[in-house]
């Protein structure tokens, strides 16, 4: 598990680290609405940061360089999936007469906010993951995937926070053996609404993700994924000109491979080397100083 953590006396610690959609095949759509997926997704090692301690009444206090964005009226983003999160998670220790005694929780929002890198989805499965470790509670593994799933179609993969090929619409997991990688982030800051790039797209039944590697060849794996795409790409850049920008700035950047991430304004770039992706995000905040650019490394897999 690469999710950091931390406990000490009655005080957890929990990383929510940002979701990078590597490739996303839009393979269909249920009868509800919901858009069938097929997406390699792996995690950066930074995120937003929360701690949950025991406390004489709940509350929840939000910082850092994106949490202004998410006070007042911007229900739907991160502060309401925690509540969401907590209280759904209690419902369920309620019914099998376990404890769920009133908690602080701190939000560290690092991550831009709206962003396509499931911010508010890692946010709910830290919480989750959080809470169960300061009460202590024991849950079969399918009823915690039950509880992630109400709260977002991308919250049962934040939960482990492991490299994996999802399906469905985010419910079906398979871990892989995805080597970690260099990689930079890199958002224009522009948010964008979700439901409407789905309404967008033009074709709905593309073809599937083949060929995966087997095994954690760090060039065979390259050169897969640079054969994929992210669907939700083209509607995404219509709608906002800078993502297409933001590629092809990481492009030039000589990322190998480079493309956005869930419905953006994310995109990211993986590199061969630390030196290359720290030379790529120099230039680029430089060049971009009011964009978010972020240099991390990608998690491996198992
Ligand atoms: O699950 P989440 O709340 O993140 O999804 C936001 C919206 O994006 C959904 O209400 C739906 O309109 C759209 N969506 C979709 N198919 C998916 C995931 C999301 O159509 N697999």
């Amino acid at each position: 598990m690469t999710t950091s953590t931390a406990v000490s006396a009655g005080r957890v610690e929990e990383t929510a680290s940002a979701k990078i959609n590597l490739a996303l095949h839009v393979t269909g759509r249920r009868e509800d609405g919901y858009h069938l997926l097929d997406t390699l997704v792996t995690f950066a090692e930074d995120g937003d940061e929360l701690s949950f301690e025991a406390a004489a009444a709940d509350s929840l206090a939000i910082s850092g360089r994106f949490g202004p964005l998410l006070s007042g009226n911007n229900a739907g983003e991160a502060d309401n999936l925690i509540i969401r999160a907590r209280d759904l998670l209690r419902a369920t220790l309620d019914d099998t007469g376990q404890y769920h005694g009133p908690v602080a929780i701190t939000l560290e929002k690092n991550l831009p906010v709206a962003s396509g890198i499931g911010g508010g989805s890692a946010d709910a499965a830290a919480t989750l993951r959080g809470l169960m470790r300061l009460w202590g509670s024991e849950l079969p593994s399918a009823t915690l995937m039950h509880i992630a799933l109400k709260l977002g179609a991308d919250v049962p993969m934040c939960l482990s926070s492991v490299p994996l090929r999802a399906r469905g619409i985010g419910e079906e997991l398979q871990p892989v053996d995805l080597p970690g990688y260099p990689m930079v982030l890199l958002n224009p800051l522009k948010p964008v609404s979700t439901p409407e790039i789905f309404r967008r797209l033009d074709k709905r039944d593309n073809a599937a993700i083949d060929g995966l590697p087997a095994e954690a060849d760090e060039t065979a794996w390259l050169a897969a994924m640079r054969g994929l795409r992210n669907d939700l790409q083209g509607p995404a850049a219509a709608l906002e000109p800078e993502i297409a920008e933001a590629c092809d700035l990481l492009r030039q950047s000589e990322a190998e491979v480079f493309r956005m991430s869930g419905s953006g304004a994310t995109c990211f770039g993986l590199y061969k080397t630390e030196a290359a992706a720290l030379k790529a995000a120099l230039a680029l905040s430089a060049f971009r100083p009011n964009w978010y650019v972020l240099l991390t490394r990608s998690v491996a897999g198992a």
